[in-house]
């Protein structure tokens, strides 16, 4: 069964967004286009919101999301458990956030990157594996502990 992958912009990340999701229903992937739907001013958290909480329950492993700077979308998205979402605006940073970070969601700042450059991003990240070993301690240290953070103020 094809992996069903949700993809979701704003304004600034929409005509990038129709160029990844051609991408990715090529490549074979079912994919779950959130929207936005057109070039009219939105706000970003309205489709982050969304995509992070498919990937925060466990219902999609990945996804994707754009906006201008990938800033808004990133800070959003990293808001829900389990959610890693990376920043990437190079084919290398790509590779990295998979390798070391385990990123779960790739958000591209599509103001500043080109489509080929995109898709070349897009790729690298979809075909990367997380490396486990060492990064797999530090990856588990993200998630903060509640009970931890409730003693926190309790030392003299
Ligand atoms: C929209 O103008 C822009 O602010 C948004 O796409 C994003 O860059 C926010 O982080």
């Amino acid at each position: 069964m094809a992996e069903r992958i949700p993809i979701a912009s704003d304004h600034a990340g929409y005509e990038l967004k129709e160029r990844l999701r051609a991408a990715l229903a090529e490549q074979g992937f079912d994919v779950d286009d959130i929207g936005t739907h057109g070039t009219a001013s939105t706000d970003y958290p309205d489709y982050a919101h969304p995509l992070a909480q498919q990937v925060s329950e466990g219902r999609v492993k990945r996804g994707v999301l754009l906006c201008g700077t990938g800033l808004g979308m990133s800070y959003t998205a990293n808001r829900y458990p389990g959610v890693r979402a990376a920043v990437a605006w190079s084919p290398d940073v790509a590779e990295l956030a998979r390798k070391h970070n385990d990123a779960n969601v790739l958000v591209l700042p599509a103001r500043f990157v080109s489509d080929e450059d995109a898709l070349a991003i897009l790729h690298r990240w979809l075909s990367t594996d997380f490396e486990g070993g060492r990064h797999e301690k530090r990856v588990s240290k993200i998630e903060r502990d509640e009970a931890d953070d409730a003693s926190a103020g309790d030392e003299a």
